[in-house]
């Protein structure tokens, strides 16, 4: 596949088939991250990768999570419960889930360029994965950035979550991508 035509027809996909995804295509999306620009080599991605039963851990400190922000968000009990298995399901939706983490840097612009080298690092996972037919979606939000989760993953002062890549076989998707085109954001300066 071309690389633009592999840009262009890449789809996010919320929903995937439970069919397994066979390891060495899981280890050659890893190894296409690792190839992602990064200022003075620093390498600073970190991954998590959660398949079969091994989501079952990752389940278990999302819904740990949950439990932790409903109680300190003052929940009754019987929404605690609720928001804590659907929290917990999440970490099922796709036959693999992988979690890429940035390490800090030496200082704040180090830090901030080992994050841009992530994000770049996931796109190289959603297009390689896109290109041997298998559908990704990125995603993060309030969990994934919750002090429990950073002690699951043994980050330290700067390490941040980037992804939660949740990847497996979906079925074509033809959904029109909504963007402006580059046009609407560009400045051009030609002298
Ligand atoms: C840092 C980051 C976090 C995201 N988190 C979520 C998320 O938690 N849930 C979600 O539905 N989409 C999330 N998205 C957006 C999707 O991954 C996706 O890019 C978006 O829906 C556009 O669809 P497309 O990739 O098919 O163009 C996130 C994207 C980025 C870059």
């Amino acid at each position: 596949m071309e690389v633009r035509e592999a840009i262009e027809s890449r789809r996010s996909a919320g929903i995937v088939k439970p069919d397994p995804v066979p390891r060495e295509l899981v280890e050659e999306v890893l190894e296409s991250a690792v190839h992602a620009p990064n200022h003075r080599i620093t390498e600073p991605w970190r991954f998590h990768v959660f398949a079969g039963k091994g989501r079952g851990e990752f389940a278990r400190a999302r819904a740990e999570t949950a439990r932790l922000m409903a109680e300190a968000e003052g929940e009754e009990e019987e929404y605690i419960a609720g928001r804590t298995s659907r929290e917990r399901k999440k970490a099922f939706r796709a036959p693999v889930v992988i979690a890429v983490i940035s390490k800090g840097g030496r200082d704040e612009v180090e830090t901030l360029e080992n994050y841009a080298a992530c994000a770049a690092a996931v796109q190289n996972m959603q297009l390689t994965a896109h290109a041997h037919g298998l559908a990704t979606i990125w995603r993060t939000g309030p969990v994934a950035y919750h002090p429990y989760m950073r002690g699951f993953f043994g980050l330290e002062n700067d390490d941040k979550v980037v992804a939660y890549l949740y990847l497996g076989y979906a079925e074509e998707i033809e959904r029109p991508r909504r963007r402006e085109p580059a046009s609407a954001w560009t400045v051009w300066h030609e002298g």
